[in-house]
């Protein structure tokens, strides 16, 4: 398991074993401030978007790399399930903090937490597509979907790079997506909005042992396409399982990377993108409308 120290290269750091690593455990609690609480000596990570697809697979891996567990999601009884299993699984402790990041109330909720309780690494993942075009999504949808994958990004990074920068260690990673370099619809805006604060953070705190990373992935086999009604369609080497977004995000925010891309056939889409012409990136966006085709 894996431990998050003030190591000037690394905020989330290599160092393995933690849990049975008392010296490390008596460092984390000498890392708590300014009267916060912490759910125990082991680091801790808060997950949003815990309840389902990436955001499970986050916690399940940061639990079993020695974290104790803060699950964000609006599904109370997912979050208390998977919160019992990790516990039961990992010997970790895990609570379950239920919150709809589409209010600036549950916003506010998961920001008092990280405001009061010691998070050595913030997961922003939290988010969905939109079935329906920019146009025909009616605005109180589109306020929706910047809240939960705009807003409480930003917000909450906002909250953790504070208390982070304070305590001399910490890594945030934020969920956004390959979609953030296309044009597909209010998707889009928000993921490459989130991308953006990522990398305006990263730069910020580069010279402090605070690590920031914005996750691009492609196509994951998760419920994101089922909530969002449309059929997985593609060839299978599109397909990422969770596990290996998941995988090279740990992998890259150890690493100090601010841009973490998984499986070879993203990296290749990630670089092309940032040199194809824009009117080619717009004409071929068209909003996602292979995937609409035959959507239940
Ligand atoms: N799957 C893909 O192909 C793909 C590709 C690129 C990027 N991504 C990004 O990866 C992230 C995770 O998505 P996923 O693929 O794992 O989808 P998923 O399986 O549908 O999970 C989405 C998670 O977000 C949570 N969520 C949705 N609305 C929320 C709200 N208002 N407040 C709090 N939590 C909310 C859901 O929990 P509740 O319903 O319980 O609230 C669920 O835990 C998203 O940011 C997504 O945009 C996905």
């Amino acid at each position: 398991m894996d431990h998050v120290t003030g190591d000037a290269t690394n905020g989330v750091n290599r160092h393995a074993d933690a849990a049975n690593d008392a010296a490390r455990h008596a460092d984390a609690s000498r890392h708590a401030h300014d009267g916060e609480t912490e759910l125990s000596e082991r680091p801790c990570a808060l997950v949003t978007g815990a309840s389902a697809g990436l955001g499970r697979a986050f916690a399940t891996r940061l639990a079993r790399d020695g974290y104790d567990l803060v699950l964000v999601a609006r599904d109370a009884v997912a979050l208390e399930r998977l919160a019992e299993d990790l516990a039961a699984a990992h010997g970790c402790r895990a609570l379950a903090l239920p919150a709809d990041l589409s209010s600036s109330e549950g916003i506010a909720r998961v920001a008092d937490f990280i405001d009061t309780t010691r998070v050595d690494v913030l997961v922003n993942n939290a988010g969905y597509g939109l079935r329906t075009s920019l146009l025909d999504t009616e605005p109180e949808a589109l306020a929706a979907s910047d809240s939960v994958m705009l807003t409480a990004v930003t917000r909450l990074s906002w909250h953790a790079a504070h208390r982070m920068r304070a305590r001399g260690r910490g890594g945030i990673l934020t969920v956004s997506s390959l979609a953030a370099l296309g044009v597909y619809g209010v998707y889009s805006a928000a993921k490459s909005a989130a991308m953006i604060v990522t990398e305006a953070l990263a730069a910020e705190l580069a010279d402090t042992p605070v690590t920031v990373t914005a996750v691009l992935p492609g196509f994951i086999r998760t419920e994101f396409h089922e909530r969002m009604r449309v059929r997985r369609t593609g060839p299978r080497w599109i397909w990422l399982e969770p596990e290996q977004v998941v995988d090279a995000a740990v992998r890259d925010a150890r690493a100090g990377r601010t841009v973490s891309v998984a499986g070879a056939q993203y990296k290749g889409a990630y670089a092309l993108l940032q040199v194809l012409p824009r009117p080619l990136v717009r004409g071929a966006s068209g909003g996602f409308r292979w995937m609409r085709k035959g959507a239940g």
